[in-house]
């Protein structure tokens, strides 16, 4: 794959497909997807939350607890190698899980925040994030305004944090190689990113076991499991 070589500036962005071997659910997939076996309206939107604190903070604590009980995947490992191999490589992540710095890669943007982090559900200036490993079935309360401390996830509704949005933002339109791994591009603004790298003139790949709505416009598909096909990328540019 000599446009991978050959990338000066590299655009990776992963969803939860990269995880999945890993055991981590995907979102969408049939039957395995967390939204096919829970409803997102009831625990992952600011008003579930103020309706329930207590059940959406122990379905973030199953998930927290479920992620740090597995480990980073091939994939992982090898996307973290990319960064040796190419000039400037950012990576984008939807996952929350916190994987790919396990597995070694630094400078991780994570577009919808990470399970492990907590902030003031009233984002009070005061507010500092407290460690959410506790085993209380309910969110420990913000030490500046006694309110609720909440994930620090992106819930439905919310805005996507703004350095987040802007570093990718400006990676998407000045890549000349985007690598699309184990996302259905179904979800925006992340799902935009893949066409403002084509509009720039970027060579669109796509690592996937289904098609998405990227696949037409990209330039290569590879079909199949992202911890099998990525590390035999990465080997095929450096050997
Ligand atoms: P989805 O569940 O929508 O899509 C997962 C994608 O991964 C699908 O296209 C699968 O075909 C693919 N896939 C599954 N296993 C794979 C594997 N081993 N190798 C390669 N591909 C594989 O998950 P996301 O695209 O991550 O947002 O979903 C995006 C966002 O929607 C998530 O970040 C989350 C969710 O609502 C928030 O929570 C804000």
């Amino acid at each position: 794959m000599d446009r991978l070589r050959d990338a000066r500036k590299l655009l990776v962005l992963t969803g939860s497909g990269v995880s999945a071997e890993s055991g981590v659910p995907t979102f969408r997939e049939a039957r395995s997807g967390l939204w096919e076996n829970f409803d997102p309206l009831q625990l992952a939107t600011p008003e579930a939350f103020l309706n329930d604190p207590a059940l959406v903070w122990r379905w973030y604590r199953w998930r927290r607890d479920l992620v740090a009980a597995v480990e980073p995947n091939p994939g992982h490992f090898a996307i973290a190698r990319l960064e040796a191999v190419v000039e400037e490589l950012t990576l984008v992540t939807q996952n929350v899980d916190g994987l790919h710095q396990r597995a070694g890669s630094s400078a991780v943007i994570e577009y919808h925040g990470n399970l492990f982090d907590t902030h003031c559900f009233a984002r009070c200036p005061g507010s500092e994030p407290v460690n959410p490993a506790t085993t209380d079935d309910s969110p420990p309360q913000c030490a500046s305004c006694g309110g609720w401390m909440r994930p620090g996830v992106v819930w439905f509704g919310e805005a996507i944090p703004p350095a987040a949005l802007a570093a990718a933002d400006q990676a998407a339109r000045s890549c000349d190689v985007f690598l699309s791994v184990g996302t259905s591009s179904l979800v925006w603004p992340a799902a935009g990113l893949g066409e403002l790298a084509m509009q720039s003139g970027a060579t669109i790949i796509e690592v996937n076991l289904d098609g998405t709505p990227l696949t037409e416009q990209s330039h290569f598909v590879l079909r199949g499991k992202s911890g099998e096909i990525l590390p035999e990328l990465v080997n095929s540019i450096t050997v």
